[in-house]
């Protein structure tokens, strides 16, 4: 029995003793080259290497790992899914998960909006568990939860490395896990059987010590560390807590720390292993993952005297109670300070709403200490003055409040449960209270509070804090009050001062699963039919990309020559765009919408060469697509910056594009345009960006000897037929070259498995 610990009861065939065993040996070939303390992040990252033998930098070197499991959100799964497909692969090759959470919108409660949500995207919802079911993924329905909520309660174990398609995927850390969030592509690398590529990243070591005090709490913490290091602070590193404070906080409430390390733009964020972790194992009937970890525990922190790129220490005896924002989560106030903050800058001080829950912070710890204080406030008979909404991160966790009467007691003073999702924390809330375009502040215990983040009102003035302070906030109704000085007063005219939180860690009568809402991955999923109906609008298999035919790209038209900052916002929007995320034909109608033409200054305005007439930027696209036209995109620096979405890879290609020329690239959007079958290009001289007008045509030559490191010639012909010669660089390797000459990866992966 020794050997057959599952790393998740639901899926009791994949076994942690190897996946140990294999960290275990990766590191004795690491720690033979490096020669000296390892991180925790870094033990559990390299421990994780494809090959071991290669010597990693940090902040320097790629590395290609190989992750135990891939978790998708409803949203960006459509895609996946849909790319994976193209593969012709039969099963996933890691374990992976769907979960159904972003598309359910909060309006009345969780029982009618459930409802509501179930019947609006059913075809995007049928797709999905279809596609699950035949290609071996597990597949949470809708109302089971959020998916890194179900990810910690299940899947997440100490030193499992995992990639989600979902910014907070570092949710895991709380477990000890390095669980990252990336784009479609990446998810589908790992899904077809190739290693994970990315950077090894720096390491910024926290050291928390002492203990939090009355009203202090694991959200605090980061809170704090967003206003110390900003919404950039992160990027490119790993943030890891260490230090004696660790043990004191609960293991959902490192989760809380590690879900919105993402605000600060971290890689993730990871906790070492502890007991704390231990309890929450057991209390989830995961005890065989919690011994084989005691017994495992050197590889689950980091080593004495591990060198960090950056320190922070933060003494949590001394911490106070934090509100961040609004419309930024770095702009951090501590609790004592921000009512002169809010006075001195005008914010509305009346609340409107006070929300709790999310992935970040519906903890059972959260939710009883949330319901000790709307419990002194009954006591005196006083409600929520704002409206106040608690959205359980789970199923499990819904079941189980309800069933200790902490949801009870939530209506009891005026609140409203929500379905297990996302809702407003993605702006899926039909807000009617409070009418577009009206100022008024919000207070939540979510993670983002961009501006129009939440009901897509400009001016709400969104915070976020602890499910405590919101809570006490709720009941005041105004961003005014600080429950550890203010008073308060009840019908019953006593005037009352909130004691501080109190609640339990774990339920002492253990999880209620609730309803199940779970469906398995089944082994052979060959007859399982997925169907896409042919007229659907949301979803549409891929055509695979035609392979290249050896030819140069002769004389292509500029479709633009993009001026200043291009990001995937601007190749590919979100918004309103996000409900065809699944069908590439109709989301590339927003395909460079956003990019400004060097030619005019406009955006969405670009001259057909042939033609001279001007249109949209995808319509110009079509007709040049209709016509048999291959082109050609310019564009500045860092282009394709942003977001790792693949759609910004894909609607070029899909529209006839072949190559992407700039100053330099984001590395990202320059891969996923390697994947695609496009040619990433930059200038060697900068300056020559100069030189191109947008009704140039453009050859580039000798493609049948192209080779890495060697540099592309582009020949530019004017409009009075005088020829430039532009040397260009490119990045690809013999690998990726593969891809480009089969069409694209996907083309290539079938073509290896003989499909
Ligand atoms: Fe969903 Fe908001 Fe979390 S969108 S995944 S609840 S950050």
């Amino acid at each position: 029995a020794a050997r057959a610990t599952p790393m998740a009861p639901l899926e009791p065939h994949n076994h942690l003793e190897p996946v140990y065993a294999a960290i275990d040996d990766r590191l004795t070939t690491v720690r033979s080259k490096l020669n000296r303390p390892l991180c925790l992040a870094e033990k559990v990252l390299y421990g994780h290497l494809d090959d071991p033998e290669q010597v990693p930098v940090r902040g320097e070197t790629f590395l290609k790992l190989r992750p135990e499991r891939v978790a998708l959100q409803d949203a960006t799964a459509q895609m996946a899914v849909i790319q994976f497909m193209a593969s012709a692969r039969p099963q996933v090759a890691v374990p992976s998960t769907i979960h159904c959470d972003h598309l359910i919108a909060a309006e009345v409660g969780a029982v009618a909006d459930l409802v509501k949500a179930k019947d609006q995207n059913k075809e995007v919802f049928d797709f999905l568990a279809s596609a699950a079911a035949k290609y071996g993924l597990g597949f949470w329905k809708p109302g089971s939860g959020i998916i890194h909520q179900i990810v910690l309660e299940n899947y997440a174990f100490p030193g499992l490395l995992m990639i989600g398609t979902d910014s907070h995927t570092p949710n895991a850390g709380g477990l000890g896990a390095c669980a990252v969030g990336v784009g479609g592509a990446d998810a589908v690398d790992v899904m077809v059987g190739l290693p994970w590529e990315v950077k090894a990243p720096n390491v910024i070591g926290v050291k928390l010590t002492g203990r939090l005090q009355e009203w202090a709490s694991p959200k605090d913490v980061i809170l704090k560390v967003a206003g110390i290091l900003t919404v950039k602070g992160g990027t490119g590193a790993i943030v890891e807590y260490f230090g004696d404070g660790v043990d004191s906080l609960s293991c959902t409430g490192m989760g809380t720390i590690c879900n919105m390390g993402a605000e600060i733009g971290a890689t993730t964020s990871m906790f070492p292993y502890n007991d704390r972790m231990g309890d929450y194992l057991k209390s989830t009937g995961r005890e065989g993952v919690a011994s084989l970890a005691d017994s495992f525990s050197e590889h689950l922190r980091a080593d004495e005297n591990a060198v960090y790129d950056q320190l922070i220490e933060i003494n949590l005896s001394e911490l106070e109670p934090h509100v961040n924002g609004p419309f930024t989560p770095d702009l951090a106030h501590p609790l004592s300070k921000f009512k002169e903050e809010v006075v001195k800058n005008g914010w509305p001080t009346e609340l409107s709403a006070g929300l709790i829950g999310s992935c970040t912070n519906s903890s059972y710890e959260d939710m009883s200490r949330a319901a000790s204080i709307v419990d002194q406030a009954l006591s005196h008979g006083l409600k929520t003055k704002s409206i106040f909404n608690i959205t359980p991160g789970s199923e499990q966790v819904r079941a189980t409040i309800a069933r200790d009467g902490i949801l009870n007691t939530f209506t009891e003073a005026g609140g409203t449960v929500l379905a297990n999702a996302c809702g407003p924390c993605i702006g899926q809330w039909n807000r009617s209270d409070v009418p577009k375009g009206t100022p008024n502040s919000i207070i939540t215990s979510f993670n983002r509070n961009f501006s129009q983040r939440n009901d897509g009102n400009p001016k709400t003035h969104a915070f976020v804090a602890s499910p405590e302070i919101v809570t006490a906030m709720s009941i005041a109704g105004s961003l005014e009050f600080n429950p550890t000085v203010d008073t308060l007063k009840g019908p019953d005219g006593v005037e009352f001062k909130l004691h501080p939180p109190s609640g339990d860690e774990l339920p002492s009568k253990g999880f209620d699963p609730g309803e199940d809402t779970f469906q398995p991955p089944v082994e052979d999923g060959s007859g399982v039919d997925v169907s896409i109906a042919e007229d659907s609008q949301r979803l549409a298999l891929l055509e695979p990309f035609t392979a290249w035919d050896g030819k140069d790209y002769e004389n292509l038209p500029i479709l633009i020559k993009a001026r200043g900052k291009c990001t995937t916002d601007h190749i590919s929007m979100a918004g309103p765009w996000l409900k065809y995320r699944g069908h590439l034909d109709n989301i590339s109608n927003n395909m460079l919408i956003g990019a400004v033409n060097d030619h005019n200054g406009e955006i969405n305005s670009v001259r057909h060469v042939v033609t001279g007439d001007y249109a949209g930027v995808p319509d110009t696209a079509r007709a040049y697509k209709a016509e048999g036209l291959q082109w050609v995109v310019i564009g500045d620096e860092n282009y394709g910056e942003g977001s790792s979405r693949e759609h910004a890879a894909l609607e070029p290609r899909h529209l006839g594009g072949v190559a992407v020329i700039v100053k330099s690239f984001a590395r990202i959007h320059e891969t996923n345009l390697k994947k695609q079958g496009m040619l990433p290009l930059t200038f060697a001289d900068t300056a020559d960006y100069d030189k191109i007008s947008p009704e140039d045509r453009i050859s580039l030559v000798d493609l049948a000897n192209l080779t890495p490191g060697k540099p592309v010639t582009m020949k530019v012909t004017k409009q009075d037929g005088v020829v430039v010669e532009v040397t260009l660089n490119h990045t690809f390797n013999d690998e990726q070259l593969e891809w480009f000459k089969a069409g694209s990866a996907l083309n290539k992966i079938k073509k290896d498995l003989g499909a």
